[in-house]
């Protein structure tokens, strides 16, 4: 695909819009520091009474009965999965994810399965998934790149059910997302959340777990504290590790918690404008939400018609137009990554056309009207 050369309007030069900012409210920043005076004081630093209402919150939030805090979104998967005894049998993956969902697989001593990805949502197909299906297979792990729950979400679960296996959502983009009324993490018997930095919210570091399943709730919390039977007691049942959230990191989740409607608000307004900008492009298309569904847009998506240098659109974008891109989901399929290169079974198609074909616009709560705007113009000048 070759770039239309064009000169930036003077109007736009000079202002940098970023991939991606975090925001913290200056008394929420206040709110987190006493707090964390308080447990500096108190000394109870780790598995204390912010972490418990940080669960009890987001529990609440996402309408489940049980909620596990740990350090990561990462640790969350790998919990999920040594709760649901995993080892040794086949977990379906989709290819186009983060390292950490099919890594997660692994550390749990399963086999990570690659599933191509379904070019509407981004997700997989339950087509797809159905095929790669044998008597090894204990369960599949679904994940909503970007924020966006497939409009597919319930044949998978049926589809789940019907065929014995287990359904896990690996809900790191997708805080605040639903389908049909159904929160994400509500599809399977667990969902797993990440609280990194780049997150709709974050915690800094942290991770959930969603479930309905009381049983594996309990698992997950003999897991994230060194397989111990509980807190007070030294019986070590469990193969498990420190994968305990800290009382600071609990502070800053409660805080960010109680802002995500208004972030994902201010999100949704940046996708809207996005939205109709882009419906006037030629070569540009933005990933559709279902009806019924809601998503807090970690990344507002959108697909090039041709396959282009995506590295110099960016250097374009950004030096003449001072729109920065934000990462892709995903640059690459996980199966052409060399550590899983031994997993590969057999052609994914489209996720090698859709990982090299897409792009993901700046998208921030807070952005402005005005900077979103600037993308649009941006993007009909360089992509037209
Ligand atoms: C899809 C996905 N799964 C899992 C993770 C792992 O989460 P964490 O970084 O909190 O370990 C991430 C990202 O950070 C992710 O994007």
């Amino acid at each position: 695909m070759t770039l239309p050369d064009k000169d930036p309007t003077p109007a736009v030069s000079g202002r940098i819009i970023p991939a991606a900012k975090i925001q913290f409210l200056p008394e929420d920043r206040l709110w987190i520091a006493e707090r964390i005076q308080e447990v500096l004081e108190s000394g109870q630093l780790t598995l204390g009474r912010y972490g418990a209402a940080f669960e009890d919150k987001f529990a609440a939030f996402c309408g489940m009965p049980h909620a596990v805090a740990v350090n990561s979104g990462t640790s969350s998967l790998e919990i999920i999965l040594r709760s649901l005894e995993a080892e040794g049998k086949d977990v379906l993956v989709p290819t186009n994810t983060f390292f950490a969902t099919a890594a997660a697989v692994v550390h749990a001593g399963a086999c990570p399965v690659f599933v191509d990805m379904d070019p509407e949502s981004f997700g997989v197909r339950p087509e797809d998934v159905e095929k790669k299906l044998t008597s090894k297979t204990a369960g599949v792990i679904v994940v909503h790149i970007g924020g966006l729950v497939s409009g597919r979400m319930p044949e998978l679960a049926a589809l789940a059910e019907r065929k014995g296996i287990w359904l896990v959502e690996d809900a790191a983009h997708a805080h605040g997302c639903s389908l049909g009324g159904t929160p994400a993490g509500a599809f399977g018997i667990a969902g797993s959340f990440s609280f990194y930095p780049t997150k709709v919210m974050t915690c800094a570091e942290g991770g959930m777990i969603v479930t309905r399943d009381r049983r594996l709730a309990e698992e997950a919390r003999i897991y994230r504290d060194q397989g111990k039977a509980s807190f007070t007691q030294n019986a070590h049942v469990r193969m498990g590790y420190n994968w305990r959230l800290s009382e600071p990191h609990a502070i800053i989740g409660l805080k960010h918690l109680e802002r995500l409607p208004s972030m994902i608000a201010s999100r949704r307004q940046t996708a809207a404008i996005y939205d109709s900008g882009l419906s006037r492009l030629r070569h540009l298309a933005a990933l559709q939400v279902p009806e019924h569904g809601i998503c807090n847009y970690y990344k507002y998506i959108a697909v090039l018609r041709e396959r282009p240098d995506r590295k110099e659109l960016k250097n374009r974008l950004r030096e003449r137009y001072g729109v920065s891109l934000a990462g892709e989901v995903y640059e690459a399929p996980l199966h052409r990554q060399p550590v899983f290169e031994q997993y590969a079974s057999g052609p994914l198609p489209v996720s090698e056309d859709l990982c090299a074909r897409h792009i993901c616009l700046p998208i921030f709560s807070g952005m402005s009207h005005e900077q979103a705007d600037q993308v649009v113009y941006a993007l009909e000048e360089v992509v037209g």
